[in-house]
């Protein structure tokens, strides 16, 4: 093998410290499901709305009887949804700020320093027995959702920026493993005889906070990335270190040569802030497939299963829906591993169109199915079947692909800032599909997944039209793809005046 392309000890540890984050977060996405109702019935106690006393003397449920269900109680249901929901509006404030953290003391020191907030957030949850138990559960979500919209921008920044171009996907990809791995921990130890019972559920999401204790042991250990040293900070010699430490003794004059370029084009075009990248045409086209790519994972319905799930397992007769949802979550594990293995030969493009493709198929055969079990029982195994075959082909590419290929799209000045807005339009769009769902289902009912089918065969055709192949290509190769068009204006008046509206609208 080439020297300096082989995968070293130092660069798995630093990819496993920084995917620790990434299981985090996988972990705190789906915690919240299975001790739903254990939780609420402390909400209701807490709140004293609900007691068991009035729930075995209610027979009908009437406000003055008391509820059956403390998840029935209005009072309840407000603070659970917010509960869940809060969340994502943590992400989605955070995620304008991964630029900010990760260039203020470079990408390690901002995982590090961002892990008090995952530590606080375990702690408020491990321990809202103590208190207002529905305050610190909101609080800690909230905390908990600042820290994971840094992170899912943060992460991929890093991954991408030391993978040695070879491997940069399947290295990127481990970022989705390690956060299905974690939706996966949290099922399992969420069922009710392991930790999602009256006695452990705060332990079970106090646990959320537990990988950055590890990952704080293990960041001091974890090199710099050598493009944040070399083309934001101007550290040649600091960057050629973190470079063997990362590949090995080997020629590094070429990744030198490559950042040097890098870094003469950074200098000259201003750093880009978030505003003036929507403003700029320059780069409007990579933003526009970022954006989309991000649009298209929420977008497909993902989250809708994961939430529907349950539902067409009970429908379809399974009498432990809870153990065929964790199947799901094995599935997921295992397609993700199959796009690590796959997406450096068969490349972003054919995996996210593969992908795509197969779920809008999935959501039409889920759709009959549902509509034709009543008649035909049989009906039921394929609604069943597609759940699983639409989980497989998202985890092939529009689930892990995503969150890597920005960082792919863009050079260092405007990686920050096109990473914070993927992460915004990420975090908006899967808020949306979890407030919307439920209302969309209620109008459309067993047609819901049609919506979905059409939504996907959407962004199948754009990705096909509009989406280049990065894998193997160096930064600068991937750039050039979208500038071939200007190539001609590049030196010309027009580029001259939108580089200096940058500057004037990052300087002002
Ligand atoms: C991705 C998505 C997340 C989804 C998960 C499912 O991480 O961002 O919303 O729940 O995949 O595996």
């Amino acid at each position: 093998m080439e020297s300096g392309k082989q995968l070293t000890g130092t660069l798995a540890l630093a990819v496993f410290t920084v995917v620790l984050s990434s299981l985090q977060f996988g972990y705190s996405l789906g915690v919240i499901n299975a001790p739903q109702k254990v939780i609420e019935k402390h909400y209701g106690r807490t709140l004293g709305v609900w007691s068991e006393r009035a729930a075995v003397l209610s027979g009908n449920g009437t406000e003055e009887d008391g509820f059956p269900e403390a998840g029935q109680h209005p009072a309840v249901v407000m603070y659970w949804s917010l509960s869940v929901a809060v969340f994502s509006i943590g992400g989605m404030l955070s995620s304008f700020l991964v630029g900010f953290v990760g260039d203020l003391r470079g990408r390690i020191k901002g995982l590090l320093m961002i892990n008090v907030l995952a530590v606080t957030a375990g702690l408020l949850m491990g321990l809202s027995k103590m208190w207002k138990t529905h305050i610190m559960i909101i609080s800690g979500r909230a905390v908990m959702g600042l820290y994971c919209g840094l992170i899912l921008g943060l992460v991929p920044m890093y991954i991408g920026e030391i993978a040695p171009k070879a491997y940069r996907g399947a290295l990127g990809t481990l970022h989705q493993l390690a956060a299905v791995i974690g939706i996966l921990i949290s099922q399992v130890i969420g069922l009710d005889f392991v930790f999602g019972n009256d006695d452990m559920w705060p332990l079970l999401l106090g646990l959320s906070g537990a990988p950055a204790v590890l990952q704080t042991f293990l960041l001091p250990l974890c090199p710099e990335s050598p493009r944040y040293l070399y083309i934001i900070r101007g550290k040649e010699q600091e960057a050629k270190e973190s470079l063997y430490r990362l590949k090995g003794p080997y020629d590094a004059s070429a990744d030198l040569e490559e950042m040097r370029r890098e870094k003469e084009k950074a200098d000259r075009e201003p750093r880009v802030s978030i505003i003036s990248l929507i403003r700029s045409s320059l780069y409007r086209q990579q933003l526009f497939v970022a954006l989309m790519m991000h649009l298209s994972q929420q977008l497909s319905g993902i989250n809708a299963i994961f939430y529907y799930s349950t539902d067409i397992f009970t429908r379809a007769g399974v009498s432990q829906p809870a153990f065929a949802t964790i199947g799901v979550g094995v599935v997921n594990v295992v397609f993700t591993l199959v796009s690590v293995a796959l997406v450096d030969k068969a490349g972003r493009r054919t995996l996210t169109l593969v992908g795509l493709g197969g779920m809008c198929c999935c959501a039409v055969a889920m759709t009959v199915g549902l509509k034709l079990q009543n008649e035909y029982s049989w009906m039921s195994y394929v609604s069943m079947s597609a759940v699983f075959l639409f989980v497989s082909f998202f985890e092939i590419g529009p689930g892990p692909i995503p969150f890597f290929i920005v960082a792919e799209l863009f050079s260092q000045g405007p990686r920050p800032a096109a990473i914070a807005l993927a992460g915004c339009c990420n975090w908006t769009s899967n808020f949306a599909v979890a407030m919307f769902f439920p209302y969309i289902q209620t109008w459309l009912n067993s047609y819901v997944f049609i919506l979905f089918a059409v939504l996907l065969l959407g962004f199948t055709v754009y990705i096909y039209l509009r989406v280049p192949e990065t894998k193997g290509k160096t930064f600068e190769e991937i750039s050039a793809l979208f500038h071939k068009g200007r190539k001609k204006s590049a030196q010309g008046p027009n580029n001259g005046t939108e580089l200096q509206q940058l500057k004037t609208s990052t300087d002002a």
